[in-house]
């Protein structure tokens, strides 16, 4: 089929993401291999995304497609209640990789189902049933997992079901709660603690954080956060899940993004990544005294896709991937240079306001004349949907929306195509804000 046709077919026939179908205008992909996007007519874009912040390991690895040709080819699926050896090699190489005592595993299909049993094994371990989760935060699209999520999708999810309570995150979007790294973190803590006695501590099962929070602005937990959340939440008996759905799997420069913090979570969940989206998979990885408690207590949870070994294959061969390559070290090595072309960006082009990333996870954000972000809470300027027609046009995928955009290339991005991308971001800047601001 030519491009026009799988676009007008799909439009036609399907729905898409958070979107109306009319609003769409869908990239037609034919392949990819590496950092690269191919068109069905043959035009190549380098993917400055890894498509939903997920190909980690750049698309297409030969090793991988053999290892799911060969898992296809041995056993495809077996009922969740079997034991298959797959399911015992990656459970027991996870346990290994994993810190401290994370050491138990429960497989779902994606990162909304692992949020979702996530806050199943936090209840029924703790008897408790409210969940702490913050604003400026995604968690996934199904019903639970909306109303922990702070961001405008969850509103017209609304109204859900009850026991969800949000709180302010130590960077919310204008207010502030202090000028220094330290101050933030001191502040929004004390206020935690605050909102923690209003809904009675014994009330209060887990709280779920985004450990570098995504899409809602690439924002590493300012000093000091992590650990003093870990504190507080020990004082309570309150569990703490960090989803690391988008941060995890090397994105950030560790395994983990929890390791930037040297604290331990009593619950991380995990998806996109780890198979690098080459099949569905997401996981929830829980600590001992988790774990422990469902020995004699049942997990009251299942799903005909735990575990399914194909997808677990493809796990396990992403795994070697990224030892062999090296790639987590690799997005610890991409920190400097994705830093230094940022800032590159904001010395040339006034319009840029700030940027950060850790890792190979990053964002800059674009300012109107008056100094402040071009476009408002949910809002998104003319301007920056011209930058993303300019990137479009330029052969550059990546994420655009509200007042910034992302920089989350594969991990196995090579400097060269790393310049590449931030040419074309360059020149989409000049094009499009011509050196000044609006
Ligand atoms: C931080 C985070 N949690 C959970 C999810 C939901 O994952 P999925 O779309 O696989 O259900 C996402 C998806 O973008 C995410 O970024």
């Amino acid at each position: 089929m030519e491009s026009a046709e799988i676009v007008e077919l799909c439009k036609r026939h399907t729905l898409w993401n958070w979107s109306s179908r009319n609003a769409v205008n869908p990239l037609p992909i034919a392949r990819a291999e590496g950092v690269y996007l191919y068109t069905p007519d043959g035009d190549r874009i380098l993917d400055f995304n890894s498509q939903l912040m997920s190909v980690n390991i750049g698309h297409g690895h030969p090793k991988v497609r053999a290892a799911m040709k060969a898992a296809v080819d041995t056993l495809i699926y077996a009922y969740p209640g079997s034991a298959t050896e797959v399911r015992a090699r990656l459970a027991s190489k996870l346990a290994s990789l994993m810190p401290g005592d994370l050491n138990t595993f429960f497989f779902t299909l994606g990162g909304a189902e692992a949020n979702e049993n996530a806050i199943k094994l936090a209840r029924l371990k703790t008897g408790r049933h409210k969940i702490l989760s913050r604003y400026r935060s995604y968690h996934g699209a199904t019903n639970l997992c909306m109303q922990m999520t702070g961001d405008p999708r969850r509103w017209a999810n609304e109204p859900g079901s009850p026991g969800f309570v949000r709180v302010m995150d130590p960077q919310p979007y204008t207010f502030s709660f202090g000028d220094t790294e330290e101050e933030q973190t001191e502040n929004n803590l004390r206020y935690l603690r605050e909102v923690i006695e209003y809904e009675g501590p014994h009330t209060i099962a887990a709280m779920i954080i985004e450990t570098v929070t995504g899409t809602n602005g690439v924002l590493p937990p300012p000093k000091g956060y992590l650990q003093g959340l870990r504190a507080l939440l020990d004082e309570h008996v309150i569990l703490l899940i960090c989803d690391e759905v988008m941060a995890g799997w090397g994105r950030t420069g560790k395994l983990m993004a929890f390791q930037h913090g040297d604290i331990l979570p009593d619950i991380v969940t995990m998806a996109k990544g780890m198979t690098s989206s080459y099949i569905p998979l997401g996981c929830v990885a829980m600590r001992d005294h988790v774990a422990e408690h469902f020995r004699e207590n049942v997990f009251w949870g299942g799903l005909t896709y735990n575990s399914h070994p194909l997808c677990l294959a493809t796990a396990l061969a992403v795994i070697e991937v990224f030892e062999e390559e090296g790639l987590v070290e690799k997005a610890a090595a991409l920190q400097p240079l994705i830093r230094r072309e940022m800032r590159k960006l904001q010395d040339r082009h006034p319009c840029v306001m700030a940027w950060r990333n850790i890792g190979a996870f990053g964002m800059v954000d674009i300012q109107n004349a008056q100094g402040e972000l071009i476009s408002g809470y949910n809002a998104m300027h003319p301007k920056m949907s011209e930058l993303a027609g300019f990137f479009r046009k330029e052969g550059l995928f990546t994420f655009v929306r509200w007042s910034h955009f992302m920089v989350n290339p594969p991990l196995c991005i090579t400097e060269e195509q790393l310049l590449e991308g931030f040419d074309i971001v360059d020149r989409g800047l000049q094009a499009v804000f011509e050196g000044g601001r609006v």
